[in-house]
Parts: C-alpha cells; structure tokens; sequence
C-alpha cells in the first residue's frame, strides 16, 4: 500500500508514523505532508529520513491517506484525495454524514462496506469509552449513559501540550500564566469547556461523544449525558462512567466481558493501587478499565473508570487499524 499522511508533523502525525513502524504496516511508498512552514524537514521512519511536502491542491499519489490536520482542511481537500485514494479522516468533518461510515474497528467494522473512499475516525473521547462501554452493551444493554471526562492537553495538538509545558514553568517561577489554545490557563487548574457552547448549554465535544456513540453502536435512541473537562495532564484521556443497563449486572459479571473485551486490559485492582491512570496509559495500544462497582444510585447499574492513550486508540492507532481492515479487504479481492 501506498500511504499518505497529512499533518504528519503534528501530535497526531507523529503517533501515525510510530503506529505504522510499531504494527509493521504493509507499505510500498509513504507521503508526508504538513503545511509549507514545514516543508523539506526530515522525519525518521524505519531506520531511514523521509522528507515532509507542502500540500499540494491536488489528488495525492497514494492508495491510503490518513488525514489528521484539521477539519477545515480536511473539509476542503478530503473529497479531491478521494478521487485517488481512501481517505481515513481524523477530524469530524464528515462524521455525521449517513454515507460515511464511522468506525471503531473492534465495534463496528462490517460498517466499512459500500465505502465511497472517505471514512471517519472516531473522536478520541468517544473512541476510549467504547471500547469499554460496547462489549458491556453487547452483555446486558446499556440504557441510560453518564460520562465525565478528564482529558489531556495533546486533545489540542502539539500546541497544547507545549501550552501545559510552557504553562507550568511560568506558574512555577511565579510568573503569569500565558494562554491561547486554551480558554484559560491550563496549568493547576481543570477547565470545563472542549470545543464551542451549543444552545442547549453542553459544548460541542459533548453532543460529538452522543452523536458518535450512537453512530458507531448502531443504537440511534442511546440516552448519553457527557461533561468533557480538559486536565493538565499531557496525554491519555481518562472518563467515570455510570451506566444503567436493562439486565442484571454485577462487577463480576462485567470483569468477566471485558477481561477478554479486543483491545482492553482490565486493571482492577484497587487493594493493590492498580487502577487506570494517565501514566500507566501512555503509549499502551489497549484502552484501561478499572474502578468496577455496582451504583448506588440505578438499578442495575455499574460505575468505571477507564484511561486510553488519545493519541493511540483515540486517534493515530484506530486510523491505521482501520487502515488495516482496507488491506485485508484488498487482499480479498
Ligand atoms: P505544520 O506543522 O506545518 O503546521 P496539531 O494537531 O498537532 O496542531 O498538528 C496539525 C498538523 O496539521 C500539523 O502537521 C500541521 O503542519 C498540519 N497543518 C496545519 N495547517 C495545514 C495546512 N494549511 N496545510 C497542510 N498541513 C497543515
């Protein structure tokens, strides 16, 4: 396969590269493209240096391109690159659209089918609580949904983290905190605000984790109620969740579907201090589970915690699995 990825120097970018090398993708030739500021550096990739291209405006010489650099330009160039090529698209520009599929490969991959050369990738907090809330919907149905998130500066791209960075150095000599990806300085503080505000008071990165949860379960009456808050951590997005199912479920019983649950490792074990966490996160392919309890507010309810790599299962690591449902496809062919 001939790859391209564009935004191949930005946070996610980054992660694709490392998740092509790491998964030993099949690749004949791969494309880097950034904006002109970045035009001719030099990236390592499987030993060797591949040059990174100013986007061209035109269709792009290869069979995959795996696009992570913002939805207006996604929105602008993914239907010219799908003249030519697959597009996986990271950003939310054509999620909601009913002829693109939105996959979560261990969920939804027959979805795939009838592809028109664009599919979407998950957003990244919608992406980290399926992988635990889905295989636990397939066992006892969920009904009614409640998720807060804490989620890391890297949601915002390699500008964010260098903000958090920057941020705590100036917080720590006693200096004003500077900010500009964020809404308010991110640095010892919590901020309840990702993305814009919409008239019904929940911000847009909220509605998505709705919105894309139905999409990607097949279930378009899920009830879901998400507050998304942006934490000074610098990677790995963590969430509670509260779920009330239509059947009988006890913490044993919801061990046992996600102990061998694609994709999740259950660390449960709190009398040992194992529990998720942003640190032991980073850089794991598998989304953390952990915290099971039975609720003491629904019947036949569970809460959660889990904490998955954002820029792994939550972007770079989904694009190319499903980069990797496409290969197989091909091969079938
Ligand atoms: P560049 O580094 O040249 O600005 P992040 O999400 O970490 O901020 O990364 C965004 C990615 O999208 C970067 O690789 C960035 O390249 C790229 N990008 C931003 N604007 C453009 C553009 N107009 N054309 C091509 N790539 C772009």
């Amino acid at each position: 396969m001939k790859v391209a990825i564009v935004g191949a120097t930005g946070a996610v970018g980054q992660e694709l590269l490392s998740v092509l090398e790491r998964r030993n993708f099949p690749l004949t030739e791969l494309r880097l493209y950034a904006s002109a500021r970045s035009a001719d550096k030099r990236v390592r990739f499987r030993g060797q240096e591949l040059r990174v291209e100013a986007l061209p405006k035109t269709p792009l010489p290869a069979d995959i391109v795996l696009a992570s650099a913002g939805g207006s330009l996604s929105k602008q160039y993914a239907p010219i690159w799908a003249q030519q090529s697959v597009v996986i698209d990271n950003s939310s520009a054509f999620r909601y659209e009913p002829d693109v599929p939105l996959i979560v490969p261990e969920i939804n991959p027959h979805a795939l089918r009838g592809h028109k050369n664009l599919i979407a990738n998950p957003n990244c907090t919608t992406a980290i609580l399926l992988m635990a809330l889905y295989p636990l919907h397939k066992a006892f149905r969920a009904r009614r949904v409640i998720v807060s998130t804490y989620q890391s500066a890297s949601g915002a791209g390699a500008s964010g983290m260098e903000e958090l960075l920057q941020g705590t150095r100036q917080f720590l000599a006693g200096h004003p905190v500077e900010h500009k990806t964020f809404a308010h300085p991110l640095a010892f503080n919590v901020i309840p605000h990702i993305d814009a505000f919409q008239d019904n008071g929940y911000t847009k990165e909220e509605m998505k984790v709705l919105w894309e949860s139905r999409k990607i379960m097949e279930e378009p009456q899920l009830q879901l109620s998400c507050t998304a808050v942006r934490v000074p951590t610098l990677r790995v997005h963590a969430e509670a969740v509260t779920v009330e199912f239509e059947h009988p479920v006890s913490p044993e019983a919801a061990r046992e579907v996600l102990a061998t649950a694609p994709g999740v490792e259950l660390v449960d074990d709190p009398g040992q201090k194992r529990y998720p966490m942003p640190l032991s996160a980073t850089g794991k392919f598998n989304v953390e589970v952990g915290r099971l309890r039975q609720s003491l507010v629904f019947d036949n309810g569970l809460d959660f915690f889990v904490a998955g790599d954002q820029l792994l299962k939550g972007a770079a690591l989904n694009a190319v699995q499903i980069a990797e449902l496409l290969v197989r496809e091909t091969a079938r062919r």
